[in-house]
């Protein structure tokens, strides 16, 4: 090859060797060795076409893939040598392959490019991350409803505006996470369904003037079918674009979970105890138990936000097709995927290990007239009074309650009766907690009944 220090795969019309600074800038070895993998996978599969379609010869085609599977060996048993003078993982594999095979090597460049290579790589690294994370949120949901099927009648207050509202149950409210992060599936599975084209074949940009099979290695890569445009398929980032969004999604539900456990693990609330596993102890004072991994999981979703941010910003003008500013496209996917993963496993182990309080989760129920709004329905149904006005009955109650200091049930139905006369002793029936949950037995309610309909239906959709 080239007589001089450059690039052994490209210098050939190059004099000198690029600059120190050169290399640093241009080489991404440093991050996309984690595409290695699925380097070698997309290799084999573009191999066994090359030989199919007679392009290259079934004895190259077989020291080709030896090769590749000595590779494969070399990398997960430590031994590959990664260099920085390869620039990235293409370059690094196909200079190996060169090393162990010899001149048979360059021809499984034949009818390719490192552009649709590298966007052939990304996308089956993408779609291994959306099964894993697609996985570690099921186990997450899992987690969340077991938890829930302890705790359907367990009564904590609901909250608007953070202040209490009205009653519910420990279990509907787990669930109501477990909605979140199965909206998200679903995000990464619409992700996952419109990125599965195989890019690879696409050459440079152009396509190729080799009588390639395309729906032989899209097929062999489990893909749906080959990318419909040569020029999209080199410039398209929009599949890892749709990951980070969906990640960053689903990372705000985790966040605001998180930041839910850090209030209720407070002196301030005391609904639950954090396992010692998930949480650290202060080296000043003795006495606190602080919830550091609610709290990096809550603060992780600011850098997902910002890998999505920065891929958007990196793709926003640039002309087609291929640009090395795509380059860029990898450690905020990278990142969001670590990121992300390790808040999904640890929320899991919290979730399942967390001590729940329930007395203290009823006491805190019970505060600031939780049953008013019930009030307000028990005049409707009763006595027939428009709603807008048993609103301000019952508010007047209230008004009276506090006045006396005491709960609604604890009200003199003489003083009630102050406000309306018409109130009878059988609006006493409905002025308790444990009613309050009960009747709320709507489609989506709290109820402990419709919370065990909402976990069936969480368990047949997901045997
Ligand atoms: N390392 C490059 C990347 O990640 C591979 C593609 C290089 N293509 C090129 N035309 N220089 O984008």
């Amino acid at each position: 090859m080239n007589e001089n220090k450059s690039n052994p795969m490209w210098g050939g019309r190059f004099t000198s060797s690029p600059s120190e600074i050169m290399q640093k800038i241009n080489s991404s070895i440093s991050f996309d060795k984690r595409l290695a993998h699925q380097d070698i996978q997309a290799s084999r599969a573009h191999c066994s076409m090359l030989v199919s379609c007679k392009i290259i010869n079934s004895e190259d085609g077989t020291k080709i893939l030896n090769g590749l599977d000595q590779i494969e060996g070399e990398i997960a048993s430590g031994s590959f040598q990664f260099k920085t003078d390869l620039e990235d993982i293409h370059m690094n594999i196909e200079n190996r392959l060169a090393q162990i095979i010899g001149a048979p090597a360059g021809k499984l460049h034949t009818a390719r490019s490192r552009n649709d290579q590298v966007v052939t790589d990304f996308k089956l690294w993408v779609r291994d991350s959306i099964d894993q994370t697609s996985d570690s949120l099921l186990s997450l949901q899992k987690a969340l409803v077991a938890q829930a099927t302890v705790h359907t009648g367990t009564i904590m207050p609901g909250y608007t505006h953070l202040q209490a509202a009205q009653p519910i149950t420990l279990g509907h409210h787990l669930m109501a996470y477990c909605e979140m992060f199965g909206r998200d599936r679903s995000r990464f599975a619409d992700a996952r369904r419109r990125m599965n084209e195989c890019p690879l074949g696409v050459a440079a940009l152009a396509g190729t003037t080799f009588p390639i099979d395309r729906n032989q290695t899209s097929e062999g890569l489990g893909f749906d079918r080959p990318t419909g445009n040569s020029l999209d398929t080199v410039s398209d980032r929009d599949f890892a674009l749709d990951y980070l969004a969906a990640a960053s999604i689903s990372a705000i539900h985790l966040s605001r979970f998180a930041e839910e456990m850090i209030l209720w693990c407070s002196p301030q609330f005391r609904f639950i105890t954090l396992p010692d596993a998930f949480t650290t102890g202060s080296s000043i004072m003795p006495q606190k138990k602080n919830p550091d991994a609610a709290e990096l999981i809550r603060a992780k979703t600011g850098r997902i936000i910002g890998d999505l941010t920065s891929l958007l910003v990196v793709m926003k003008g640039l002309p087609l097709a291929y640009s090395k500013d795509m380059q860029e496209d990898k450690e905020p996917v990278f990142d969001a995927h670590d990121s992300l993963n390790l808040g999904l496993c640890a929320m899991q182990g919290m979730i399942s290990e967390m001590q729940v309080h329930s007395e203290n989760m009823l006491q805190a129920a019970r505060i600031g007239f939780p049953e008013a709004t019930d009030l307000a329905d028990w005049l409707v149904c009763q006595l027939n009074i428009p709603f807008r006005n048993a609103h301000a009955i019952s508010a007047k109650i209230v008004q009276k309650a506090e006045d006396h200091g005491c709960d609604l049930k604890g009200l003199d139905l003489s003083v009630m009766k102050t406000v309306e006369p018409r109130i009878h002793e059988g609006i006493l029936e409905i002025l308790s907690i444990d009613s309050c949950v009960n009747r709320r037995k709507s489609h989506g309610g709290t109820a402990p009944e419709s919370v065990r309909k909402q976990i069936n239906q969480f368990n047949l959709a997901n045997k």
